[in-house]
């Protein structure tokens, strides 16, 4: 679903932000997903607090555990930008809609964008509670059209035929590993445990099908989620650094279907199979799983922040 969005209706919007914030010019922006919106809590210094309703052309939010508003301060000395709480395509918002934050954050001088996200482990070496650095991604809705930059292209914003090779800025990638690899505390004390991998983009609000997820294991894709893909891509379309985080806040049950025939057929002949007992994920589960290492992951982007 695509929507035409003037230019200067992003303007606008930036010029609104840009008289409340008294001189304040932030350098990274951060959408904070699910669960992890208490980040924004944490930022230091005069922090400014404007919530979406206020703002001409940004839409409210609609999803529990997201909350409505952009607050500005300081995180490890760094002037940045939180988005608590984002938008998702499944509340019915187009893809313009958004990713109109994003354009906002170029407009306000923002080169670098931290994207976070809770997602469902699809990769069988992932544990609830690990993070995963986005490497790269399958887009599925797309590439089957619902791409974020469909619609007349605002080349004040970039290019027609934008390359995504390389959208997960490689250099912000090392900046995370290291931070990962030599941090003590979140390794051994905390046990965070930090992968790249592959995420797949799916509109929702269903969770998967189970062949669905087995169609996505066999693209290769190592985590599935709601979010992130619009906004990184618009992000790249302007020229800005990205990097994007998952929290895995459940592991995505891939079995196949019980069959009904062969169950009959057992049942029959007085030999029942045995029921097999899986779990389904639910968003409470997920709220769960991404409130627990809310301070890990913290304390994770405090300290990328500080070495980008
Ligand atoms: Cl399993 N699927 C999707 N699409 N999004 C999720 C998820 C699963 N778990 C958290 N977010």
């Amino acid at each position: 679903m695509a929507s035409n969005i003037s230019y200067e209706t992003y303007a606008q919007s930036a010029d609104y932000i840009t008289a409340q914030l008294g001189g304040f010019a932030p350098e990274i922006g951060i959408i904070c997903g699910s669960g992890l919106g208490s980040l924004a809590e944490t930022l230091e210094g005069d922090t400014a607090v404007i919530p979406y309703d206020a703002i001409p052309g940004f839409v409210r939010n609609t999803t529990a555990g997201h909350r409505g508003q952009l607050v500005f301060g300081t995180l490890s000395g760094r002037r940045v930008m939180c988005m608590q709480g984002r938008f998702h395509c499944y509340e019915g918002y187009t893809t313009q809609q958004v990713t109109f934050p994003v354009r906002v954050m170029h407009l306000l001088g923002i080169k670098t964008l931290i994207a976070t996200n809770a997602a469902g482990g699809i990769n069988p070496s992932y544990e609830i509670g690990d993070v995963v650095l986005i490497a790269d991604h399958l887009s599925l809705p797309g590439i089957a059209g619902s791409n974020a930059l469909i619609g007349p292209n605002l080349s004040e914003f970039g290019l027609r035929f934008p390359s995504i090779s390389d959208l997960y800025t490689p250099r912000l990638r090392r900046v995370a590993a290291k931070v990962y690899l030599t941090n003590t505390h979140l390794r051994q004390e905390r046990k965070l445990r930090v992968h790249e991998g592959i995420y797949a983009w799916c509109y929702g609000p269903c969770y998967e099908s189970r062949a669905e997820l087995r169609m996505l294991k066999a693209l290769g894709a190592d985590l599935v989620g709601m979010s992130t893909i619009p906004e990184v891509v618009v992000a790249k379309h302007c020229g800005m650094d990205v990097l994007a985080m998952t929290l895995v806040t459940n592991k995505c049950v891939s079995s196949r279907e019980p069959d009904t025939i062969q169950a009959m057929a057992a049942e029959l002949a007085g030999t029942p199979q045995k029921a097999i007992v899986e779990v389904f994920p639910n968003h409470e589960e997920v709220l769960l799983a991404a409130a627990a290492r809310t301070k890990d992951m913290q304390e994770y982007i405090a300290k990328i922040v500080k070495d980008l």
